[in-house]
């Protein structure tokens, strides 16, 4: 059975109004099956992340992937390849797995492993832009691709306006015909877990000629699938939740079937073309990790998302808090965009300390089982200070974070001791 092709700024609410979590309990398989024609995609999220790309080896019947830990391939006479493979910067075996797995679940035409996902960024920039061209970008997104957009495309002739990501109009405005080919967007954002309303903003950047790429890193293809909504090209950190045990660093793009905006049709070829020209490739290890890490990708991201809300209903009710910022918040100005697009809300949430940045700085040193420490999307609870870490280097920038702002990336633990440890910390800190 051959399984993939298949499918489919913050709310400030006070420690004084409460708000229950709601919605997104959709499904997106209803949603994403609607949309594709190809055989075979009737199959659940569930299924096609263990199976699809992931055929039992046709030699042995082992049903795990085997590592190709392999740089080169014998061939049957001079061009006579087996399989396709010739050198493992083109293909290896192991990655070919992971990428159809990658395409099978955000429902495109392919897939692309990288090895971080600011590599999978920087091939989507090389590949699809060139000098000249214009890039509209959210005022929160990870620092690192802020970085990349404006230190290295920059200085290479890709220019950039910064705009609220969350205000379709916002981008309408910061368009500049003819010359932006690219809206980028990131939903839920980094850190302020904004929400941005992809189907409208596929529209305003196809109706300028541009493309919509979308960092899905946050939600996941289990929660929201970008290409079904009419974004042309989805980008992961899987270093996040596809990898989900923060044991490796990878990053993925995957591309829509077909891509109608003018110039870019090929998109897909000047990206396979990059990734083997540049070879930023994820390592066969590396690629079997994530793939492993999918296949319980869909258990996880529920488990993520029952704990955050509970975290999310603690904070809201402790008097050191002034602010959560979760899109599952009725009050939250994505709330509605984030229900019509999403299945549940995600394992991240920040909220903002009243004892200001000192005290923001404090709770991430006194929690016990909330580690401290970048990155997100492990099975460990995270917990870190935005301003002076993740997105340091977008300090004196419009993307500047609040300084008092503390990041939670919730994992999969017991959720009473969460809370218990994250209330010591806040009772512990309090002023
Ligand atoms: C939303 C988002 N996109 C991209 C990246 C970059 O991924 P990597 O660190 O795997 O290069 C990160 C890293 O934190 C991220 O949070």
């Amino acid at each position: 059975m051959r399984l993939y092709g298949t499918v489919a700024v913050a709310g400030f609410l006070t420690a004084a109004a409460p708000s229950r979590i709601v919605g997104g309990s959709r499904s997106l398989d209803d949603m994403a099956s609607a949309k594709t024609q190809d055989p075979g995609n009737d199959a659940g999220f569930n299924t096609r992340a263990i199976h699809a790309g992931q055929e039992p080896d046709q030699q042995t019947g082992a049903v795990v992937p085997a590592i190709y830990q392999v740089s080169t391939y014998k061939q049957d006479g001079v061009g006579g390849l087996r399989g396709g493979y010739e050198y493992s910067r083109s293909a290896n075996p192991t990655r070919t797995a992971l990428e159809e797995c990658l395409a099978a679940l955000e429902g495109g035409g392919r897939g692309f492993a990288f090895a971080s996902g600011l590599a999978g960024q920087d091939t989507v920039i090389r590949a699809l832009l060139k000098p000249g061209d214009h890039v509209v970008v959210p005022t929160d997104a990870y620092g690192g691709t802020y970085r990349l957009l404006n230190k290295v495309a920059l200085p290479w002739g890709v220019e950039h306006t910064i705009a609220r990501i969350s205000d379709v109009e916002a981008v309408r405005a910061a368009i500049r015909p003819g010359q932006t080919k690219m809206v980028w967007v990131e939903t839920p954002t980094n850190p302020l877990l904004g929400i941005a309303d992809i189907a409208a903003l596929a529209a305003v950047a196809h109706h300028a000629g541009a493309i919509l790429a979308v960092d899905n890193t946050f939600a996941t293809p289990y929660l929201q699938q970008p290409l079904a909504l009419g974004a042309d090209v989805v980008m992961h950190s899987t270093t996040k939740y596809c990898g989900g045990h923060s044991d490796v660093v990878g990053g993925a793009v995957v591309t829509a079937k077909t891509i109608a905006v003018a110039g870019f049709e090929d998109a897909q070829e000047r990206i396979a073309f990059h990734q083997n020209s540049m070879g930023a490739i994820a390592g066969p290890f590396d690629a079997w990790l994530v793939l492993r890490g999918l296949k319980t990708l869909g258990v996880r991201m529920d488990r993520h998302c029952d704990n955050a809300e509970k975290v999310v209903e603690f904070l809201q009710g402790h008097r050191a808090v002034t602010a959560v910022h979760y899109p599952g918040l009725p009050g939250h100005p994505g709330h509605d965009v984030a229900t019509k697009q999403m299945r549940r809300y995600g394992g991240m949430v920040s909220f903002q300390a009243g004892g200001g940045e000192q005290q923001a700085v404090d709770i991430c040193g006194a929690t016990e089982i909330w580690t401290l420490g970048e990155s997100l999307g492990g099975v460990e609870s995270l917990i870190e200070h935005p301003a002076r870490m993740t997105h340091a280097s977008v300090r004196g920038t419009e993307l500047e974070v609040p300084a008092d702002l503390v990041r939670l990336s919730t994992g999969i633990e017991d959720v009473g001791d969460l809370i218990d440890d994250l209330d010591r910390a806040l009772t512990k800190t309090a002023g």
